[in-house]
């Protein structure tokens, strides 16, 4: 089993990001079966497919890697990397450049999402982004691979160019590359703003309390959990008097997701407390959740030169296991090297 997945740096570090893909990263990479690994990589190169600002760019990347190694994914178990230290991603997209078709990524919703009415006015880089996800996978023979619902298509795309480039240049008893299944984790709590249940908690908000902060001192948390937007009601006992109450079922969904319950459990257990008695609850469970991470997180961020050994270790590790597989590629095709 290998487990390859990327994350692009260009989100921010709240709650939100931590109960969904890091996570789900920590639990596959300690649930891994004996022999198995895991490749977890920043996804640098497709940030510039959308307009983007270089020292944000930079910056991002460092502290996704920093809160990743927070959050529990470990470098000595782990392979973490960002693309850009290992060219073979590039190189490996440019190869299967030539077996993917212009009408498949036609097809691709993120593409037509992200463009938007300026199709003409898209960077190449945004209409090639999949072909980049498939060498990312394929590079390293991932048998399997966790990615959000939205990227399901992607992954298709990635197992539609193997089987092509199999089937044109490869024998069949000699496949260059492993289709990969992806693995959709169930889905991930979604963490709504604390100021509005109705819209997603993000960076963007120009309201610092909508959000939790991995890098929040716990009385910041205390104090946005406290403030955050409710409605006079007590909780119920069943998850069917939450509707209409986002802002309420908002709080029950983090509380579920940190204790490892379903919204029904927590109901079961708190219904008709009211939020005078369920929010310091929650606060309390978010604190010591989060402390050490953010400890963990900001003594990281200090250390620079830490951080880069880490990345470089990962990016050794990763190019030496892509290594046959994209001299195996060029050879395929016919090059002279
Ligand atoms: N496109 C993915 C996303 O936006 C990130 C990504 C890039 C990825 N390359 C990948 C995910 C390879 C899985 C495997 O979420």
């Amino acid at each position: 089993m290998r487990i390859v997945s990327g994350i692009q740096p260009t989100g921010s570090l709240h709650l939100g990001n931590y109960l969904g893909a890091i996570r789900n990263w920590v639990r596959m990479q300690d649930e891994l079966p004996e022999g198995g690994e895991c490749l977890f990589f920043l996804a640098d190169m497709h940030a510039i497919s959308m307009p983007h600002d270089p020292a944000s760019l930079r910056k991002g990347t460092l502290e996704l890697a920093a809160a990743l190694v927070a959050c529990g994914i470990d470098p000595a178990r782990s392979i973490l990397f960002n693309q850009a230290q290992v060219p073979a991603h590039a190189e490996l997209q440019w190869l299967l450049n030539g077996t993917a078709r212009i009408g498949w990524l036609n097809r691709m919703t993120q593409f037509k999402d992200k463009s938007g009415k300026n199709r003409e006015g898209a960077s190449v880089a945004l209409f090639t982004y999949p072909v980049l996800q498939a060498a990312d996978v394929l590079l390293y023979q991932a048998t399997h691979v966790p990615v959000g619902e939205d990227q399901k298509q992607h992954l298709e795309l990635a197992r539609d160019v193997a089987q092509k480039f199999n089937n044109d240049f490869a024998s069949e008893d000699a496949p260059v590359f492993t289709l990969p299944e992806p693995i959709i984790p169930p889905a991930a709590a979604r963490i709504m703003s604390l100021r509005d249940g109705t819209a997603k908690m993000s960076k963007s908000d120009p309201s610092d309390m909508s959000r939790i902060n991995l890098t929040d001192s716990p009385d910041d948390v205390m104090k946005k959990v406290k403030k955050a937007k409710t409605d006079p009601e007590p909780l119920p006992s069943e998850k069917a008097g939450l509707e209409g109450r986002p802002e309420a079922l908002n709080l029950v969904t983090i509380y579920a997701a940190l204790t490892d319950a379903s919204v029904e459990q927590v109901l079961a257990e708190h219904g008709g407390q009211g939020f005078g008695t369920f929010k310091p609850a929650l606060g309390e469970l978010l604190v010591e959740t989060l402390a050490p991470i953010t400890k963990r997180f900001t003594g990281l961020l200090e250390d620079r030169p830490a951080l880069d050994s880490i990345l470089a270790g990962g990016a050794q590790r990763a190019r030496a296991i892509g290594a046959p597989t994209l001299d195996a590629a060029y050879n395929a095709l016919g090059m002279v090297r």
